[in-house]
Parts: C-alpha cells; structure tokens; sequence
C-alpha cells in the first residue's frame, strides 16, 4: 500500500511535549516537565464505592447508550456549581458533557473553524490547543500573554483588520505553560472587544479551582455570556483518565455542537459520567480540592524559593494557582540547548518554543511542580542552577 494523508493532516505536528517526556522516563530523571495531576490525590477507594454502587442500583440501565447532551444529573451538578462558586447563571441545557475538554476543542475546530480563517491565540499558548485546532488550518495569529493577561495593544491592531478573526481562544486562569492569569481589567477589557467586534472566545479554564492564593476572579463567560464558550473539567480536579470535561455554550451554538458530538462519538461514556456522579453525591468536592491546592500551593513555593537560591537573577512567573511557572533565560540562551544539557544532569523541563505560533521566542521554559515534593524541587532545582552556571 502506497501511503496516502489528507490535505489537513499534513502540517499537524506530533506533540513535542510527548517527544519530551519520552527522554524524562528515565526513573534517575527529577522531571518537571509532565505536568500530569498528582496521583496521590486520585480518590481510587472513592471511585471504587462509587462504581459499585452505580452497577448495584442501576444494572444494565448504567451500561446502555445515552443521551448526546451528557447525564443530566451531572449536567445538573455542573450548573449548580457554576452558580454558587462564580455567581454564574447557567442552564444544565448550555451543557454539553465532553471526552475531556480537549474534545471540546476539536469539536470548535469542526462547527466554527474554516480552512485559513484567522484564529487569535495566546503567546506563549496551550500546546493542545494549538494541535487540536490545527487540524482545521487556521491562520492562528498570536497575541503576547503578558503578566495581567493578553497585550490590548496587539489585540486591538488584530481586531482592527478588515477580515478579522471570529474566534479567540484563551486560558483565563494559571493558563499552561505559564500560570499567568487574566486580572479583572483584563477580564472586562477583553469581554468589552468580543462584543464590540463580534467575536467568540473559548475560555478554557481546567485549572480555575486550583487557586492558592488571591481571590477568585469571574470567568469572562460571566461578563459576555453570548460571545464565550467555556470550557471546564474534571481532569485536574477528580480524574484525567475518566476523561470527563463539559463545555457551556450559548443558545445559538448549541445545536450545531451537539451534532458535531454527536458525529464524533455519540456521546461521552455514560457508565462513568453517573460514577463520577456517584462519587460527587457521597464525597465533597470542596474539601478535595481544598487538599490539591493546599499541596501545589506549598509546592510552587518550594521552586519559588529554589529558583531564587540556586538560579539567583533568573525572571519566572510567580502563579496564584495551577501547576504551572515560566521561566525566562537571558536573551541569548536556547532553552533547547539548556534542556539538551539538563537532561545529562538528570533534570527536565519543557523549553518554550512550541508553545509559540510565531516561533522565534526561544529562551522560555515551562516548568511544572504539581507532581514532585519540596525534597525532589530542591534537589532538581539546585541541578538546574549548577547547568545554567555553566552557560550564562
Ligand atoms: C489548558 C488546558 N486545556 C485543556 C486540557 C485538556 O484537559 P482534559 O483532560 O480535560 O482533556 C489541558 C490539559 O492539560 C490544559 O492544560
């Protein structure tokens, strides 16, 4: 067989971070480069209770096909969630259950995305993203993230254009890579752009309740209900491997979203939306989360305190929550060249560059502390310092 592709798979990459983590298995390598939740925090004795009392009550009826929407008891959940953590009004019928948010974005790509239309895109950005929407070619034009959130100034002169984008897609809240998040000038600043110009964000937001310090700030969905899709999950909070996110989605996209699901998958595993829902009935979320964070808090704090110790002078991103910080070398250094040197002192972490559509921003880094204790932070954190000796 002579192999043959689509047109539109041509330019979509393998993920680069997959590559890297290849190299960061190695059980000698301190690695922050993953990013993956903390297991210890996974509830298994939890989800065990709750799987069997899901096929105890319900037998065959939790195993057959279901609705394209989402079990409505979690929809429900969802909903009622929105409404008293953020004040946010939203019917469970705005809310589509997902296979994670990341199928969130592809189902975007297919209703709303047109082969070389202009999409704005954070820089740096969500690498998932960046693939996930790839695979409709669009011309993603960047707009630099900067400490507060996205620069006005560059959105502006985007917006400016006479065919100008209809679609901005964006992390609200600790974003990946960087763990900057919007202020609330930002916030109504750029609900102030969507409306005037008529465009849709997608606010993705998975890490949103895993804020340790500060104070909670509303989702943009709260401030343009109409010109946002947003985009939450249970990945960071319960689960990834449940694969369980939802999108909220206007009255006039809701339709065209549902077929494109429907298209895809029918719908999202029903078995585990109602044990997840199981689990929610019969444990707080509130205190489980409440662990997560108290724990990713302490151990930003431990790189926090490494960096400034053992790379003194080196600017990062200082992170109210998420998993998250971003480092910036001197102007002259190639975080590929650090990596290529770290990884043979045993440390890892992700170099900026394929977070960037515009890809000549080559001295940033992604470092993540969600997954390793102050101990091993230290530890990895003072290899690092010893390689970045050598090459400033
Ligand atoms: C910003 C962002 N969006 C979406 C996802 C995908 O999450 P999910 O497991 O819900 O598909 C991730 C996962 O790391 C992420 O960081």
């Amino acid at each position: 067989m002579q192999p043959f592709f689509a047109q539109r798979f041509a330019k979509v990459e393998p993920s680069f971070i997959r590559e890297i983590l290849k190299v960061a298995v190695n059980p000698e390598v301190i690695s922050f480069a993953g990013g993956l939740p903390n297991p210890d925090f996974f509830p298994s004795e939890e989800l065990e209770v709750a799987t069997a009392k899901v096929l105890r009550n319900k037998g065959n009826g939790a195993l057959q096909y279901a609705a394209t929407e989402g079990f409505g008891p979690l929809r429900e959940y969802i909903a009622e969630r929105y409404r008293t953590q953020h004040g946010l009004q939203v019917s469970p019928d705005n809310i589509l259950i997902t296979n994670g948010s990341q199928q969130a974005l592809d189902l975007i790509g297919k209703v709303l995305v047109d082969e070389g239309s202009d999409l704005i895109i954070e820089e740096p950005g969500y690498l998932g993203a960046i693939q996930a929407l790839s695979v409709y070619q669009p011309n993603f034009r960047g707009v630099s993230l900067n400490d507060d959130g996205p620069d006005l100034a560059e959105l502006d002169a985007l917006l400016a254009e006479p065919n100008h984008a209809r679609l901005m897609y964006g992390v609200t809240n600790f974003q990946n890579p960087s763990g900057l998040s919007y202020s609330l000038e930002k916030r109504r600043a750029v609900a102030e752009r969507l409306i005037r110009h008529n465009v849709l964000m997608v606010e993705d937001n998975p890490y949103g309740e895993l804020r340790f310090e500060g104070e909670h700030l509303p989702p943009i969905a709260k401030l343009a209900p109409e010109n946002v899709v947003l985009l939450g999950s249970f990945s960071k909070v319960v689960v990834p491997s449940f694969r369980l996110g939802w999108m909220v989605v206007p009255d006039w996209l809701r339709q065209k979203i549902t077929i494109a699901k429907q298209a895809s998958d029918l719908h999202t595993n029903g078995f585990v939306q109602q044990v997840l829902y199981s689990y929610l009935q019969d444990n707080s979320l509130d205190a489980h989360i409440d662990r997560i964070r108290t724990v990713y808090g302490q151990q930003k704090k431990a790189m926090e305190q490494a960096l400034l110790r053992h790379c003194p002078g080196l600017d990062f991103t200082r992170p109210e929550g998420g998993m998250f910080l971003w480092l910036k070398l001197p102007q002259h250094l190639s975080a590929m060249d650090l990596f290529n040197l770290a990884i043979k002192e045993n440390v890892a972490f992700v170099p900026g560059r394929p977070f960037y559509v515009r890809p000549d921003i080559l001295n940033t880094a992604r470092f993540s502390y969600s997954g390793a204790d102050a101990a091993t932070i230290e530890e990895g954190i003072s290899r690092l310092g010893r390689v970045i000796q050598q090459v400033l």
